[in-house]
């Protein structure tokens, strides 16, 4: 039976439309998504909309639409981006779904038989754009002499009864759990971070809202409403609702989320599952952020880059692959569409490119499209066969552990190697003077061809099946095929520029 594996984006919220942060999380996902299927994973992929809370009701006020409306038009924009991106997600949920809904009720229901919920009034700071209660020792105050949270936006203060989940009583079982399990929270800096926070001492949470009315009611309270992180966490177990799929998929395997929402992630929701008697996930991942200028690209900041924008410009694979190679993942990266354009042409259209085109086109004009067989092979050619296989283990090992930028350089340096082998064969000599030479490095070029572009798929989706049409074989291969070769005799077709210089 296959292994399976159960990846997640966070939900986003409705509040604004998508941008290239979102695409971000959403192409990583994606990437590993399948990168597992080409292990023969079975994958199940999910992202989805956050469309609760004060945030989103007010967003729907200033657009003088109604909150169903509202989100019903904004969601349609990032389920838009899913589909323009080419995402491979199974499901797409949204909160504001019955299944949803209903899923979250019954939770409730359970967190309060188990007797971790309770009535009270919460007296504290909020942020509306974070959807977070701020304790005291986290507030600043900003130039205009007002009380400001973590991101920098300006606090409210709310005093109304609320309903409370006892966090506090998970701290020692959630320290164990982390200690148990220490790679659980990733990238390393971030799983320190929240220990030292859990060490600190955890507050109960205020889990319900009663000054709005944009959520999902409290059973048995009506003039209360879910938190929006509470009713959002579980959109990971509402989507598998169907209970074969519950069986199957969970615990994740791996919850990528920006450094943003670490704490719900990596403290919140793990306590809520550990209190509903359920699996925890086996991974959070936290990256970092898209900067523009050194400011985090965010909507509230009004700095955002529209993805579609640069999809539309320069392509998808190329935007996936420059947002995976640029920086290493979990570390924050400025943007800038200079660094984008060097980027793609000295990677794409320099190294692989032009690699993929000279040797297709040697292969046409020398042996009319013809793949022939290798006869004695040297040592370089011996070493040069074997690059692509030599490094597949390097290449997995970065992958697992979602070194992306990582797994890229090692890709790289086969096709920079292939490059210099050509260089120092010079088979337009070959051509003259020994034309078994010249079959033997040809045989040995574009069967590399053919394993990088294997490598190269979870990548560089579009722009793979595009270079396995011009080798004239299968549009896919997984990697049980890495040791495979194409089959001499067969026929290549004419060589297209699959990445222009820009
Ligand atoms: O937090 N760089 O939704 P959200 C990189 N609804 N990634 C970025 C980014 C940037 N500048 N800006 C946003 C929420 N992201 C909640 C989540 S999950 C149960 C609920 C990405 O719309 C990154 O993944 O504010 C970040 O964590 C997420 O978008 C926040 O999206």
């Amino acid at each position: 039976m296959n292994k399976k594996y159960y990846i997640t984006t966070p939900i986003y919220y409705v509040n604004d439309k998508p941008h290239l942060g979102h695409a971000y999380t959403s192409l990583v996902a994606d990437t590993v998504s399948r990168y597992k299927k080409l292990l023969n994973n079975d994958v199940f992929f999910i992202t989805g909309t956050d469309e609760h809370g004060q945030k989103v009701e007010e967003a729907a006020k200033k657009d003088n639409t109604s909150p169903k409306d509202f989100v019903d038009k904004v969601s349609k924009q990032f389920i838009n981006m899913t589909k323009s991106l080419e995402l491979t997600n199974n499901d797409f949920i949204r909160t504001s779904e019955d299944r949803h809904k209903s899923f979250v009720k019954i939770i409730w229901k359970k967190l309060e038989k188990i007797g971790d919920i309770y009535l009270d009034t919460y007296k504290g700071w909020y942020s509306v754009r974070d959807e977070s209660f701020i304790a005291e020792n986290e507030i600043t105050i900003n130039k205009n002499n007002e009380k400001v949270g973590p991101s920098g936006d300006i606090l409210k203060w709310l005093e109304e009864p609320s309903y409370f989940f006892k966090l506090s009583k998970w701290q020692n079982k959630l320290l164990q759990f982390y200690s148990d399990n220490p790679d659980f929270i990733k990238p390393k800096s971030r799983y320190n971070e929240v220990i030292k926070f859990v060490e600190a001492g955890l507050q109960d949470l205020s889990i319900s809202r009663t000054s709005f009315s944009w959520g999902i009611d409290v059973p048995g309270s009506s003039n209360h409403i879910i938190y929006v992180w509470l009713d959002a966490l579980f959109n990971y177990l509402s989507v598998l609702s169907d209970e074969n799929k519950m069986e199957k998929f969970w615990p994740a395997d791996a919850h990528i989320v920006g450094k943003d929402i670490l704490r719900f992630h990596a403290i919140f929701w793990p306590a809520f599952l550990l209190s509903a008697n359920l699996k925890l996930p086996h991974k959070i991942f936290a990256h970092g952020w898209w900067t523009i200028n050194g400011e985090k690209m965010s909507k509230s900041l009004g700095n955002v880059i529209d993805p579609l924008y640069l999809t539309e410009k320069y392509g998808i694979d190329q935007i996936r692959y420059f947002l995976l190679r640029e920086i290493p993942f979990g570390e924050d990266g400025n943007f800038s569409e200079q660094s984008l354009i060097n980027r793609l042409n000295s990677d794409l259209t320099n190294d692989l490119g032009n690699l993929v085109q000279r040797v297709l086109s040697m292969i046409i004009k020398y042996n009319d499209g013809k793949i022939l067989d290798r006869n004695k092979m040297d040592s370089k050619d011996i070493q040069q066969l074997g690059l692509p296989e030599e490094n597949f283990k390097k290449y997995c090992d970065l992958m697992n552990n979602f070194e992306f930028s990582n797994a890229l350089i090692v890709v790289w340096s086969i096709i920079r190697k292939t490059n210099t082998f050509v260089d120092y064969k010079a088979p337009w000599k070959l051509f003259k003077e020994d034309k078994d030479k010249l079959n033997t490095t040809l045989n040995i070029l574009i069967n590399t061809i053919y394993k990088i572009n294997i490598l190269l798929q979870p990548f560089l989706p579009i722009s793979t099946k595009k270079i396995f049409k011009q080798l004239n074989v299968r549009e896919f291969y997984d990697f049980t095929y890495i040791k495979n070769e194409i089959e001499v005799g067969s026929k290549i077709n004419k060589p297209q520029g699959v990445f222009p210089r820009i």
